[in-house]
């Protein structure tokens, strides 16, 4: 027998519950059920030597199982990368992947073995503050990041350190909460959360995620935390999933409020009978799954199987072998210079340049330079939304970066706060403007503007800033705009107004070093949106790959260009990019063949760059509609000033299958569009059949 079946063979019925609890805090009751061995995972506790004793004192009760201990390490633990959305924008998959791994080690240094994290969450909606955790609005690249997120934090390639478990998040369409307000209903159809939301989630489980958490939200009449068609059906029968489901926190009691459940017995009663397996902080299953199951002996087998699900996630996490972890191992993990240099490399591949007329990189001849904004000095606001153990002290701020170009005669003034006017400041800004040659205004939100239950109304720069910019502007015209935010901002005027605009995210501590290597060109930039930037908040929803109308080319509204102010896919570089020649190697084939689609691009510009080139298809008649543009392949290369470099993709007829009606990927015959580009807009085409 194995040792989880061993186990379970054993256990009490309260042991058997225990396992399935899971609290944020160590008060004396808890600690009483440690001592009996009666619950199976904490969250938020760190360090060896406060999870050291707790492993110890279950391991001495009467039901050794040892705990698991999860923490939401987003994007660092205490090296602090970019936030995902961010780091998404590199499409860099290695880099992804290390910066998971780097959190995962440092983060299994001080105890912890189950990481709330990738959050794979489709977002079409940045007013929804979550945004900022994860890929974008794309599945294709949003399922390649999953599957590098997953594969970094389980690489576990660290032999003394404890080994580390991802839980996926949020199952699922947490993304698509009505109006981008957190928490928030979703009603869409099963095609639609086939087609855009479910793809990441496979991609996670099928690189092996070890858990799983239920999002808080209601999918289109019942909440996920106790859905049986979402968890039994989808999650389990269909994807095989045979990992551990974790609620959200307090998730199934939730249910009361959502109005499906009369009280805490009944929202755990439907929890457990919808194969939620761990009950995140809220006590409803330790507190009626003993009365539940006496009243109901059928659902002795639900928790038998939930139990046995967990053991056997310990299990493959090693805990049974060693549940002590090293006390000196952080010192030798903590922000390791290696990592540091990662997340430096990590933020300069995350910063997207929106705009340039030819005033970046900043020329070396000595300028004196107005630097304005209230994040100029920030070093807490580049920590993100999930700043975990981070720390200011460790963020380079983009002021003491930039003091470091000797070359520059620098004035420095914040002109107003992130949300609110300083009037004094803004006269003492104005000045340094008047006396400049060129001013850089650091602008944008704080952390606290994005993460969760962080939306935003409306996605301009916040209203003081925005004042100030342009009074700024009358005086020097000479602007380069760096927006730091969680979410990608609305920018239509100061577009038309600027004479460059960087999008440079929360970073992380390594975020001053990284704007000034891209600003004075020691670095070029090469990231390209994950997410559409719509002209003006009312145009949201705005994603690339919608589907069409019957009427294309009816404009949407009368008040704003029907065009998104910059695509997905979108960001410029210091040099240009050439694409011609795109062929396919066979023009006509049949279902099961595969076929190679080439594409020469040139480098026309003068600088070695990095450029991430595209691949879309487009079906124009199906079954189904399609979406107008879908990206399915890319690649990041570097290329020589006038070196051309040939591209190779090859697709299996796969690619190009739609859902049927029973939702099974069926290739069609036809005409298949196939495009690439530097962005999903600026595109060149050709087509095959398939017969
Ligand atoms: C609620 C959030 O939705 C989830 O992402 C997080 O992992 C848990 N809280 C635990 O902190």
């Amino acid at each position: 027998m194995q040792r989880p079946e061993q186990f379970i063979a054993s256990m009490s019925i309260k042991e058997k519950i225990g396992q399935l609890v899971q609290f944020g805090k160590l008060k004396e009751e808890q600690d009483t059920l440690v001592k009996n061995g009666e619950i199976g995972s904490f969250l938020n506790i760190h360090g060896a030597e406060k999870i050291n004793p707790l492993q110890q004192k279950i391991m001495q009760s009467k039901n050794p199982v040892p705990l698991i201990i999860g923490d939401d390490v987003i994007h660092g633990y205490k090296t602090i990368f970019p936030i995902p959305l961010a780091l998404s924008c590199s499409w860099n998959i290695r880099l992804i992947e290390k910066t998971c791994e780097i959190s995962s080690y440092e983060a299994a240094s001080e105890g912890i073995n189950m990481i709330f994290a990738p959050m794979v969450d489709i977002a079409r909606d940045p007013r929804w503050g979550r945004i900022a955790e994860g890929s974008g609005e794309d599945p294709f690249l949003g399922s390649e990041i999953a599957k590098a997120r997953v594969r970094g934090i389980q690489k576990n390639a660290n032999p003394n350190l404890p080994k580390v478990t991802a839980c996926v998040k949020h199952f699922i369409s947490y993304g698509a909460a009505e109006g981008g307000r957190d928490y928030n209903t979703t009603d869409m159809s099963e095609r639609t959360m086939r087609e855009v939301y479910l793809p990441p989630f496979r991609a996670a489980l099928e690189e092996g995620a070890g858990s799983l958490m239920v999002a808080f939200n209601d999918f289109n009449g019942t909440p996920v935390s106790i859905n049986s068609f979402l968890i039994t059906r989808l999650l389990r029968q269909e994807l095989n999933f045979e990992g551990v489901t974790v609620s959200d926190w307090e998730s199934i009691e939730e249910c009361i409020n959502h109005g499906v459940a009369v009280d805490r017995k009944d929202a755990a009663m439907k929890g457990l009978s919808a194969g939620v397996d761990i009950d995140m902080n809220s006590g409803v299953y330790l507190e009626n799954l003993e009365s539940i199951i006496t009243q109901n002996p059928d659902l002795e087998e639900k928790l038998d199987q939930a139990v046995l699900r967990i053991l056997r996630l310990k299990e493959k996490l090693g805990l049974f072998d060693s549940f002590i972890t090293d006390p000196s191992a952080h010192l030798k993990e903590i922000r390791k210079d290696e990592y540091v240099q990662t997340a430096r490399q990590a933020a300069v591949e995350s910063i997207v340049l929106l705009k340039n007329n030819g005033i970046l990189p900043l020329k070396r001849n000595k300028k004196k330079i107005a630097v304005i904004g209230p994040l100029a000095e920030d070093t807490c606001s580049p920590l993100g939304c999930w700043p975990c153990k981070g720390n200011p002290d460790n963020v380079v701020s983009f002021i003491k970066a930039f003091q470091k170009n000797p070359e520059y005669d620098i004035l420095l003034e914040k002109g107003c706060e992130i949300n609110s006017e300083d009037p004094a400041s803004s006269v003492r800004a104005e000045s340094i403007a008047s006396q400049s040659d060129l001013v850089i205004a650091v602008m944008g939100e704080s952390n606290n503007m994005s993460g969760e239950n962080n939306n935003r109304s409306s996605i301009e720069l916040p209203k003081p800033q925005r004042e100030l910019l342009k009074k700024i502007y009358t005086i020097n015209k000479n602007i380069i705009l760096v927006v730091m935010s969680g979410r990608p901002i609305a920018l239509e005027w100061e577009d038309e107004h600027m004479a460059a605009v960087l999008q440079a995210w929360h970073l992380g501590d390594e975020s001053g070093n990284a704007i000034n290597e891209i600003l004075t060109g020691l670095a070029v930039p090469n990231a390209k949106l994950t997410v559409t930037v719509p002209r003006s908040t009312g145009q949201i929803p705005m994603y690339y790959n919608h589907k069409n109308t019957g009427r294309p080319s009816f404009r949407h509204y009368i008040d704003v260009a029907d065009s998104e102010l910059y695509p997905f896919g979108f960001g410029m570089s210091y040099t240009s990019f050439e694409y011609s020649n795109l062929r396919t190697d066979k023009k006509v084939l049949q279902e099961g063949e595969s076929v190679t689609l080439k594409v020469d691009i040139k480098n026309t510009g003068k600088l070695q760059a990095y450029e991430i080139c595209q691949i879309y298809m487009h079906d124009p008649v199906s079954e189904f509609s399609r979406p107008v543009k879908q990206l399915v392949a890319f690649k990041k290369i570097s290329i020589l000033p006038g070196e051309t470099q040939t591209l190779s993709f090859t697709f299996s007829t796969d690619t190009f299958a739609v859902l049927n009606s029973q939702y099974l990927p069926t290739v069609e015959k036809g005409t298949i569009e196939l495009f690439a580009g530097t962005n999903s807009r600026d595109l060149i085409k050709t087509t095959i059949e398939i017969l």
